[in-house]
């Protein structure tokens, strides 16, 4: 990765603290195709504002401008500002003009607890966390004892930035047995879960001069919100059956993209064999680095195992994974395995924010990763979650007849697909929050998807018991029966 030709100050993409200065232009993905442009504008307005973008108060430009500028229709841009201000992203005010509202960034109001009613719900079917009951009690318990009781007094000083040796051993050995990542200790770097890594990321490529990052559309929102944290602007990017689409890609100008090619995040798309090398070639081309962000690819249930991406080009890949969905994510702890070129201004980076993460848990995830407990873990989950995404298919079949399903090989989540007469999804949310039900809708990760037919959810499964999923399943079915009826 070199520096060239990515910043300069007149840069519309970079946010600085006077003023946005955002490039209304670029609001519409160039690759969205012509009917799919109502929707790929309210998207990519609520991504602007969810990551901070557009900030609060921002006044955005007339519907005339803005279609002028965009090239589409007035009447487009009037629907987008009317839909985006129902959902209150943006306000109107007293005289003409549209503003972005206040206090509605990513960081101050997640999209996970978006869904009306989500604190408390009586079912939780938001993706995102594994089962916290399978935890290993009294495995980790026993590492803690061994490792105390080993652990010379000089070991609890400051750590080395990277990592413990002894964790960075384990877990290179480990990643490249199960995930076929080049896995060179000197160039691991454990940090505090995929968030942290791609903060540090984020941070180095700014320190290079990109400014914008391409991210996946529909993807998961918190990679936006964190490169916003660390000042580069997000770009997103449309999918097609194979992963990330290359043309529109190698039009948007990034240098670098964030993936999850494993099991893509929310759609669940396992990109393919000729994506991946085609995705390769493109870095090599532009001089462009992939961040790849493994962050369920342990789990998979019916199809062969895919390696990483990073094992086809250790030098072009960043790879990144965690703790968060094998163990669990309050542990955070996480890694990742970066090129030559990036090795030392990440561990540099690691260096300040933090200087290094907490030696002890360091060292009882090296000795549960050594002693074979991770496999076991491992394998104890894949159990479970295999029983409980076959329960979750075979609820939705039995109450929600025509729901299409997809993303389910593998990972912790569904798309399930429900017939277009559950829509619309405000109705269905709210029906579904009045019964105690969270829900994430695919509309929440960017591209609504909609355009496609039916209401699309991304539910997850891992974290409910077969019994929790069938009876929640029925409950959400009941939710939007009573409320039917209720409403006449
Ligand atoms: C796409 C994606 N990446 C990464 C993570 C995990 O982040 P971390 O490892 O920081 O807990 C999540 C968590 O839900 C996720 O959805």
């Amino acid at each position: 990765m070199t520096s060239s030709g990515t910043n300069s100050g007149a840069d519309p993409h970079l946010p600085s603290a006077e003023s946005l200065s955002p490039a209304w232009e670029l609001l519409l993905p160039a690759a969205a195709p012509a009917r799919g442009r109502g929707r790929a504008l309210r998207s990519a307005l609520r991504e602007a504002v969810r990551s901070g973008r557009l900030a609060g108060g921002t006044r955005l430009p007339s519907s005339r401008e803005l279609a002028a500028d965009l090239g589409v229709s007035r009447g487009l841009v009037t629907e987008a500002y009317e839909q985006l201000t129902a959902e209150s992203y943006l306000r109107s005010g007293r005289g003409a003009g549209t503003w972005v509202s206040e206090g509605v960034r990513a960081a101050e109001r997640p999209v996970r607890d978006r869904a009306p009613g989500a604190e408390g719900a009586r079912v939780d079917f938001r993706p995102g966390t594994p089962d916290l009951s399978l935890f290993p009690r009294s495995a980790w318990a026993a590492a803690q004892r061994t490792v105390f009781g080993r652990l010379p007094h000089g070991a609890l000083g400051y750590p080395d930035p990277r990592g413990l040796p002894e964790l960075r051993e384990a877990l290179a050995g480990l990643l490249a047995r199960r995930r076929g990542v080049v896995a060179d200790p000197e160039r691991l770097v454990v940090c505090s879960g995929v968030a942290q890594a791609t903060t540090l990321l984020g941070f180095v490529l700014r320190d290079e001069g990109v400014v914008s990052v391409g991210v996946e559309d529909p993807g998961s929102p918190e990679h936006s919100s964190l490169f916003a944290a660390t000042g580069l602007g997000t770009v997103p990017l449309p999918l097609d059956d194979e992963g990330l689409a290359l043309a529109p890609l190698e039009r948007s100008g990034v240098r670098a993209v964030v993936t999850t090619p494993a099991h893509q995040f929310p759609t669940g798309i396992g990109y393919s064999a000729r994506r991946r090398g085609e995705l390769l070639g493109w870095a090599r081309d532009a001089d462009a680095v992939i961040m790849e962000d493994d962050y369920d690819g342990d789990f998979r249930y019916d199809r062969a195992p895919v390696g990483a991406l990073q094992g086809l080009d250790p030098e072009r890949v960043v790879y990144t994974g965690s703790v968060s969905k094998s163990l669990a994510p309050g542990l955070r702890l996480g890694w990742l395995v970066a090129p030559a070129a990036l090795t030392e201004r990440i561990v540099a980076r690691k260096r300040t924010m933090d200087l290094g993460n907490p030696v002890l848990d360091q060292a009882v995830l090296a000795d549960f990763i050594v002693r074979g407990g991770y496999d076991r873990q491992l394998r104890r989950c894949q159990r479970a979650y295999r029983e409980r995404r076959d329960a979750m298919v075979a609820a939705l079949g039995e109450h929600f007849p025509g729901t299409a399903v997809s993303g389910i090989a593998a990972g912790l989540h569904i798309i399930a697909r429900l017939p277009t007469r559950y829509g619309p999804e405000d109705v269905f949310l709210e029906r579904a929050a009045g019964a105690g039900i969270a829900l994430r809708l695919l509309s929440d990760c960017g591209t609504d998807g909609s355009g496609d037919g039916g209401l699309p959810l991304v539910l997850g499964y891992a974290h409910l018991a077969p019994g929790d999923i069938a009876r929640g399943v029925a409950a959400l079915a009941e939710a939007w029966r009573t409320g039917r009826t209720g409403s006449g």
